[in-house]
């Protein structure tokens, strides 16, 4: 028998098959992709980086960083917790809801939360039930409200706020994902370290910086110049014993644009598809903006 069709039935099969899965289903979710509105704030997110940091995403790739660090926090689940902003005037009422809630609430706790408001009185929990929780509260005329927090180890670990999504990547070329994490995550570095010369410095030397540090110093990206031979230059304010007497160690235009990009990794904006909220201030003035979230899954 003939099994030439039949073959290059499954191989045509097969290759259109990946090839739709791999490229039309991308291409159709992910093209159209635009900035978009930020919750609360309400601007557009992302702008575009600004050119010297755009340099550095090329110095960036040049020199392999994305071997060690990748860019993207991955968020496991979120959680609902439920946080007492104002306990009203209804004593009686507040204490019989909150008892309610959790049994473990006597007269000389209840007192002692009213003192310290605003409080979280349930942890970890679903939207339908922290929605219910505030809605008895608020019911006994008290002020509740939901706060959502994303959780995940990479946020534990304090690399980002949220999840990474397609957005924040939209004016990146290319998309410095990384696989490998010898180093931490970098996907909202700029956020939690934003000073330029404190990357200058670790880039130069990176013990200098974070204790025993095992990440390797790029000291081709500096000049190690005679004190007064060019001015104009700013020279790294390092630890005495790194630079011989008489010389100073100068930032080529490399390390700047490169430093200038790692201060322009933030995604720490609040998006429709990733909704968290501020817990409220401790002034008690209720800043929370969980009520614009959309519901959580
Ligand atoms: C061989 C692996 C390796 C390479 C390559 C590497 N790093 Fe690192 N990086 C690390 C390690 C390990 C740490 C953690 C220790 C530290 O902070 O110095 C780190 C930390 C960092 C931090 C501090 C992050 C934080 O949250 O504290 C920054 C910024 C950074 N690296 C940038 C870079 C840049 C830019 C490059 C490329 C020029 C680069 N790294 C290349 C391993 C690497």
């Amino acid at each position: 028998m003939n099994y030439g069709p039949l073959v290059f039935l499954a191989a045509f099969l097969a290759l259109s098959g990946s090839w739709v899965g791999f490229v039309v289903a991308p291409n159709f979710q992910l093209s159209t992709l635009q900035e978009t509105n930020t919750i609360g704030a309400g601007v557009t997110y992302p702008l575009g980086r600004p050119g010297l940091a755009q340099q550095g995403l090329q110095v960036y790739r040049a020199n392999g960083c994305v071997s060690c660090h990748s860019q993207m926090v991955v968020q496991e689940r979120t959680m609902c917790e439920v946080s007492l902003t104002d306990f009203g005037t209804n004593f009686v009422a507040v204490e019989s809801a909150l008892r309610g809630i959790n049994s473990n609430y006597n007269a000389q706790v209840i007192n002692e939360l009213k003192k310290s408001l605003p409080k979280t009185i349930v942890f970890d929990t679903t939207k339908q039930k922290a929605d219910a929780t505030v809605k008895l509260i608020n019911q006994a005329g008290a002020k509740a409200q939901v706060v959502v927090t994303p959780s995940g180890s990479d946020i534990a670990r304090g690399w980002g706020r949220r999840r990474s999504v397609a957005e924040d990547y939209l004016y990146d070329d290319p998309v410095m994902l990384g696989g490998l994490r010898v180093g931490p995550d970098l996907a909202n570095l700029g956020s939690r370290l934003p000073d330029v010369n404190w990357h200058l410095r670790h880039l130069y030397a990176p013990q200098t910086e974070i204790a025993n540090s095992t990440m390797p110093p790029y000291r081709f990206l500096f000049e190690t110049r005679k004190i007064g031979s060019v001015p104009v230059a700013e020279p790294l304010n390092l630890p005495s014993g790194l630079v011989p007497t008489g010389y100073e160690v100068v930032p080529k235009p490399e390390a700047v644009a490169l430093a200038q990009y790692l201060v322009s990794l933030r995604a720490d904006v609040q998006l429709y598809s990733t909704p968290f909220s501020t817990p409220p201030a401790a002034s008690g003035s209720g800043s929370g903006i969980s009520s614009n979230a959309p519901a959580v899954k």
